[in-house]
């Protein structure tokens, strides 16, 4: 035990010490529900980044099952954002959102004083656009506070070494982190990965991931239209900017990569890949000038000489497909029937996913399968028993296997994981003294467009 989970527990100690013993020691050996809001365990929460992420994760905060939880600081740079998820919030969770408007913060430095406001062993959120992340997980380590932080967590190498090493601060001072990769809390796909590792359908020999739609969220972007700042505008439209989300690759795509690498209990080591742009005007004739492909399709290599096969695509009219499946010497599985993560998962005799073929299918009661409550609970359950739960360093190595997979498209040349690891390119240098008035990492030229990958011809850098 340290001191920054020493608040929670000395209080429970406290709580099984005074008044209390007579009780305790009667009931020796039996296990005391010993948590509810009179015992002032109250776990408060900071939500930073109120967006659509943000927004769900605090609701999922407010809606575990293993204490009393408070949300009682909230900041974002955009204070429409911040309105709309407070009453949202409100109108839902009553008097469990006490944010009065001096715990409200705007701006890039509102992380500071929301953190300030907290005391240790409470919970900051992170759903902003993943370029934030070290910036407040550095100052949430300094504050002693325990974090939920949503994915990806990088997009280049310096900050993937950064966070790893922010990881090795985290578990030195005992804080619990959950990273929002939620389909290792999905019932079902926790079910079938036992028993993947148990051997049900051999050695995993080829894997395949396709998240395969039409354009979604701020893949695509139209010129900047001058306001707000170009800084702020490429924030609000965070997927089309490869520093600050990895763009459409990294931010939709690290689900299937995760879950599939996840299945197979290892990381590939390089990877190899295709990718274009077919269309760089909108249906009514405007010019996209983000810095995405449309398409791509990246071949992950392991150590042991396996493939997995990671197919994106954000076309209209095009063939949609979105599920992932894994294939092994004596059958297969289907991971991810629907979506991210969506069940129900199951095992085939043989490579074809047929019903007669089918062995075993999950079957989780949907009460007990939502994994973004469950992720949620599972925090807090490390939290409150003091349990380990550092989910960073996984979460740094599936955000090393996306952005690899995505360089390796971007450039045209195979891209190892150390490659990635360790490419010196920071895609937002300075950005933990970014203020309102700085400019974004990258400009637009005289048509409004930016720099965007040239594969084989820009083979060192993205961009
Ligand atoms: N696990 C999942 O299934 C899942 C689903 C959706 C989004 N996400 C992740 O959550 C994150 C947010 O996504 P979203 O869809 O909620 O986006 P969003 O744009 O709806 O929300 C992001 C919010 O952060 C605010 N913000 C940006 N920079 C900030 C800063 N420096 N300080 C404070 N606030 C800031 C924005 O103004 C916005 O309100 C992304 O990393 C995304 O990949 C995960």
């Amino acid at each position: 035990m340290n001191e920054d989970n020493i608040q929670l527990t000395t209080r429970r100690a406290f709580i099984k010490t005074s008044g209390k013993i007579a009780a305790v020691s009667a009931l020796a050996g039996v296990a005391i529900p010993h948590v509810h809001a009179a015992e002032n365990n109250t776990i408060q929460i900071a939500l930073i980044g109120c967006g659509g992420r943000g927004t769900g994760a605090a609701g999922n905060a407010l809606t575990t099952k293993k204490g009393p939880v408070t949300l009682t600081a909230m900041v974002d740079v955009f204070e429409n954002r911040m309105n709309t998820s407070y009453d949202t919030l409100k109108g839902k969770f009553g008097d469990l959102v006490d944010v009065p408007k001096d715990k409200r913060f705007i701006g890039f430095d509102g992380y500071k004083q929301a953190m300030d406001s907290m005391k240790k062993g409470d919970v900051a959120i992170f759903t902003t656009p993943l370029a934030f992340r070290w910036v407040h997980f550095k100052y949430a380590i300094e504050k002693g506070l325990n974090v939920f932080m949503e994915k990806p967590v990088t997009a280049d190498g310096p900050t993937s070494r950064r966070m790893l090493e922010l990881a090795e601060q985290a578990k030195a001072k005992n804080l619990k982190v959950g990273v929002g990769l939620m389909s290792r809390h999905a019932r079902h796909l926790q079910e079938l990965h036992k028993r993947v590792e148990d051997g049900e359908i051999g050695d995993v020999l080829l894997m395949r991931g396709y998240r395969m739609h039409g354009p979604v969220a701020s893949a695509f972007s139209k010129k900047w239209p001058g306001t707000p700042s170009e800084l702020l505008w490429q924030i609000s439209r965070f997927h089309s900017f490869i520093w600050a989300s990895g763009g459409c690759y990294s931010d939709f795509y690290i689900h299937h990569i995760d879950h599939l690498c996840w299945m197979k209990n290892a990381w590939p080591v390089k990877a190899q890949a295709l990718g274009g742009r077919h269309y760089r005007n909108s249906p009514d004739g405007d010019l996209w000038v983000d810095q995405n492909f449309d398409s791509y399709a990246v071949e992950y290599t392991f150590e042991d000489g396996s493939k997995f096969y990671m197919d994106g695509r954000c076309n209209t009219g095009a063939h949609p497909m979105y599920f992932s499946h894994v294939h092994g010497s004596k059958g297969m599985a289907i991971a991810a029937k629907n979506g991210d993560y969506g069940g129900p998962s199951s095992i085939h005799k043989g490579q074809l996913p047929s019903r007669s073929s089918m062995t075993w299918q999950s079957n989780i009661p949907a009460a007990e399968n939502d994994p973004y409550l469950n992720e949620w609970n599972d925090l807090m359950d490390a939290i409150r028993n003091d349990k380990p739960y550092n989910e960073v360093p996984f979460g740094v190595q599936a955000s090393v296997v996306t952005s690899m997979g995505r360089m390796a498209a971007h450039t045209g040349q195979e891209i190892t994981y150390d490659d990635m690891l360790n490419h010196p390119h920071e895609y937002a240098p300075g950005i933990d003294k970014w203020t309102m008035d700085s400019p974004p990492p990258v400009l637009s030229d005289k048509d409004g467009k930016y720099p965007v990958p040239m594969p084989g011809l820009k083979n060192d850098r993205e961009y």
